[in-house]
């Protein structure tokens, strides 16, 4: 029997959250939890879930049950936004947005130019990834179409869903990153044509954000998305002040920084934007209006001195939001170290995320937000079989605040708030373990 239409079968603890939401105050009466729960997949997707009790009848014959007695198991986290080329440059000290793109990030892009450059980071980010639990991600690779076919070859060796696309940019970076309006668009075609729905992946179209690209390049990637609606847009918006002002002075034309997008087609519902920490009312309206989406990424929001991102609007509003790490602005690949930061980003507007909040963004809500959760982001029977087994006590000290825990959801708070890649203790993706802690 091929490895592809296995069964796998695990037991232990399962936590998931059972239907999207239009407010938080929802998300409690959707959590679903099994203290003792069996997960059967079969060619990759989920064919059976439920109680251990009665799920052991339904066990497909010759199939060996892995046991995680002592772990939780959650569905695979979703980063609705990262850079691979990034992954190198992390930590880098000191600037803000456009500073720290001219200063570090345009240099580290590119390096990958070469492909074998590409695909030894590629592969890297691919592990990375897996070790952090990370089983979705919606990724920006460099211009060249070779880091792209780098990334999605390092995705398929794991069966990964990924989603990504090369950045188009045609202005006010290095030449050496330059597309042009008309090559931008023949090679995200053809992109498009090779990677859009082969196996599990999907592609983005990726203009870098609105002041790298000419307005002809805007149009282009507008036509693009005419003409193959079911592929992505991803790019960034209104993260940093200084960035809004240049934006406003390049379009003085547009109604604001996401009028600029809206008016070259880029809006919708498999449209992602990264940040949005200083949306005004009107684009909080219009990203209703179009059922775009939002992927918060509050590390590389602190780390960078963006701002606080408002995740309450989001629901007052209903606008999609997902989780990003932003790396490597960002300052972890963990969507747990992502939750810490998500956290202390609402306290200091005086709001709360509680922990099954944080869940629903890291799973289901991202999978929301990617126009995904019909395949991804819990337990439900034919769902794609990506899950993460999480060790709640990595450490002596976590150990001792989980002795403590008065509940299930002050146990996922501890562990959210203090946890790390040392807590992710195995990655399933596709019904296969894709990675085991060592
Ligand atoms: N805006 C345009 N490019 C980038 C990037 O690479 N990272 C972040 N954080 N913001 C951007
Ligand atoms: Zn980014």
């Amino acid at each position: 029997m091929s490895s592809v239409i296995a069964s796998t079968a695990i037991r232990g603890r399962f936590l998931d959250i059972q239907n999207t939401v239009a407010q938080a105050r929802e998300i409690h009466d959707q959590v679903r939890y099994f203290e003792d729960g069996l997960l059967i997949t079969q060619a990759g997707k989920i064919q059976w879930f439920g109680p251990w009790s009665e799920g052991q009848h339904h066990l497909p014959d010759q199939v060996d049950v892995q046991h995680y007695p002592d772990q939780l198991i959650v569905p695979g986290f979703i980063d609705t936004h990262i850079h691979y080329p990034q992954t190198e440059m992390m930590g880098a000290y000191g600037e803000q947005l456009l500073e720290w793109l001219d200063t570090y990030t345009f240099p580290t892009e590119i390096q990958f130019e070469d492909p074998a450059y590409a695909e030894q980071i590629a592969q890297f980010f691919v592990n990375e990834l897996l070790k952090n639990g990370t089983t979705t991600a919606l990724v920006f690779c460099t211009v060249h179409p070779q880091s792209v076919d780098a990334l999605f070859k390092a995705a398929e060796q794991h069966q990964m869903r990924l989603i990504a696309g090369k950045v188009m940019m045609d202005r006010h970076a290095p030449e050496a990153l330059c597309d042009t309006a008309e090559s931008g668009y023949n090679d995200s075609k053809a992109l498009i044509e090779k990677w859009h729905g082969k196996g599990r992946n999907l592609y983005a179209i990726t203009p870098r954000f609105a002041p790298t690209s000419t307005p002809e390049q805007l149009a282009r990637a507008g036509e693009l998305k005419a003409e193959y609606p079911d592929v992505y847009v991803h790019t960034h918006l209104s993260e940093n002040k200084n960035e809004i002002a240049w934006v406003k002075s390049l379009f003085p034309e547009q109604n604001g920084y996401l009028d600029v997008y809206h008016h070259y087609g880029l809006t919708g519902s498999r449209s992602v934007f990264a940040h949005c920490v200083h949306l005004e009312d009107a684009e909080w309206d219009c990203m209703h209006q179009t059922n775009s989406a939002i992927a918060f990424c509050p590390t590389s929001n602190l780390f960078l001195g963006s701002g606080l991102f408002p995740l309450k609007t989001t629901w007052e509003k209903q606008v999609k939001v997902g989780l990003g790490t932003d790396i490597g602005a960002g300052t972890s690949f963990n969507q747990l170290q992502t939750i810490n930061e998500a956290y202390k980003v609402q306290q200091l507007q005086g709001d709360k995320l509680s922990a099954f909040e944080a869940l629903y963004h890291a799973t289901l809500g991202g999978a929301k937000a990617l126009d995904l959760e019909d395949k991804l982001g819990n337990f439900d029977l034919g769902k794609e079989a990506d899950f993460v087994v999480l060790d709640l006590k990595a450490t002596a000290l976590q150990a001792l605040r989980q002795q403590r825990a008065k509940n299930l959801e002050d146990a996922l708070f501890a562990l959210m708030l203090m946890g790390d890649d040392r807590n992710i203790h195995a990655t399933y993706v596709f019904g296969q373990c894709a990675y085991v802690k060592a």
